[in-house]
């Protein structure tokens, strides 16, 4: 009997800021104590985590010393060392200071600009030295409340040119580093730049080294956006750009909820990790999520253990839907199965498709029913567990 507990092989990992989230919002001050980094290691360790991500702000404060950014990280590659956690991503804070209000790559200000770059190539060489083979680029304040603000094509060419260097450095210095774009709709600008996994997917062609560049999804952004997060990374993996992702929930399009994973939309919760599992795809399982405010420190752990729990439940569940023979049959009733068959034959031309001669009757072929209903009810029914 699977009691769905987990262990480092499940390759999870959390953010420093996830746990350590302290419940501040726009309407009220924080409602739980700063969480030491390293007591964060622990306990994620201790329920059967893998790795820990962070911003460099969570680890070292925006304004430590050089002596303070010392101690802060061999305390921490201490606790990593104690507990065999490993370091997959790392991520700059480019939003946090009110010097980054009008954005950090994007800034008009271009000393702000400079200052931003500065910072995140520090960040790459604690990636380094940590071991991450991820770089999270999250450009939360790239964007504007008013169109009247920016120059959005000069901002997408000063984007490439801090992405672009950023990837000159890592290949510079010998770096095994890849870059990830997060893409979010907006929040908290009013629209950011690269609002979904599409905007970012393009951008990477336009870069100067887009094999080293993909694309970090997280569920409840897509949702803002109304999109679907299954197709949405399934073009990332078609693309062989999905480098990690941003698993948490979302109801539907409104502010950004950073729910646990699998609160939220549930069905689309089933068929992320069917896809994932399915797909192959063996990058981190990464929550980015924040426990609820009304939460104390044990109900953050909980949290943390239900974002586990949640995908392996669901891991187990969308594996029997998989298995069950009536799937199976209706996938083929479906014709799911037929849509891998190329629409050509092998070596046929445009020319020949159009003038081939075929016993097709668009009328009768109409009629032929598609069966959804029935093979969406056994996805049902295995997600409510009673396939
Ligand atoms: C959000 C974002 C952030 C980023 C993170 C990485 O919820 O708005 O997901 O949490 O993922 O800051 O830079
Ligand atoms: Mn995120
Ligand atoms: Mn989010």
């Amino acid at each position: 009997m699977n009691d769905y507990s987990p262990t480092p092989a499940d390759k999870f990992s959390f953010g420093l800021w996830t746990v350590g989230f302290q419940g501040a919002d726009p309407f009220g001050a924080a409602t739980r104590p700063d969480l030491d980094p390293v007591r964060a290691v622990h306990k994620l360790a201790e329920r059967g985590a893998w790795g820990v991500t962070f911003h460099d702000d969570d680890l070292i404060p925006f304004a430590a010393s050089d002596s303070e950014r010392e101690e802060a990280v061999s305390r921490f590659r201490a606790a990593l060392d104690e507990t065999g956690m490993t370091v997959p991503m790392v991520t700059t804070n480019l939003f946090g200071h009110p010097v980054f209000k009008d954005g950090a790559l994007t800034a008009n200000d271009r000393d702000i600009r400079r200052f931003a770059l500065r910072k995140v190539l520090r960040n790459v060489e604690l990636a380094a030295e940590l071991g991450a083979e991820t770089f999270v680029a999250w450009g939360g304040r790239e964007g504007s409340e008013s169109d009247a603000a920016i120059d959005a094509h000069s901002a997408f060419e000063r984007y490439k040119e801090g992405v672009d260097l950023i990837c000159e450095f890592i290949r510079d210095r010998g770096y095994g580093l890849r870059l990830a774009l997060e893409p979010k709709p907006n929040e908290p600008r009013g629209d950011i730049l690269l609002p979904t996994v599409g905007h970012v997917l393009a951008f990477i062609e336009r870069l100067q080294h887009p094999e080293m560049v993909g694309v970090n999804p997280e569920v409840g952004h897509e949702q803002m956006a109304g999109l679907n997060y299954v197709h949405g990374i399934a073009q990332a993996l078609w693309s062989d750009k999905l480098f990690h992702l941003d698993l948490n929930g979302q109801h539907g399009a409104k502010f950004d909820q950073d729910l646990r994973f699998g609160a939220g939309d549930l069905k689309s919760a089933f068929f992320t990790v069917d896809l994932l599992e399915s797909a192959g795809y063996s990058g981190p399982r990464h929550f980015d999520f924040k426990p609820s405010r009304t939460e104390d420190e044990e109900g953050v752990w909980d949290s943390a253990a239900g974002c586990m729990r949640n995908y392996l439940i669901l891991r187990d569940r969308a594996a029997a839907f998989r298995a069950d023979p009536r799937v199976r049959e209706a996938l083929e009733a479906s014709r799911v199965t037929e849509l891998r068959r190329p629409t050509l034959a092998p070596g046929e031309k445009a020319a020949e498709l159009l003038t081939a001669k075929e016993d097709f009757d668009p009328e009768e072929v109409g009629k032929r029913a598609m069966r959804y209903e029935r093979l969406d009810q056994l996805a049902l029914e295995h997600l409510m567990g009673v396939g």
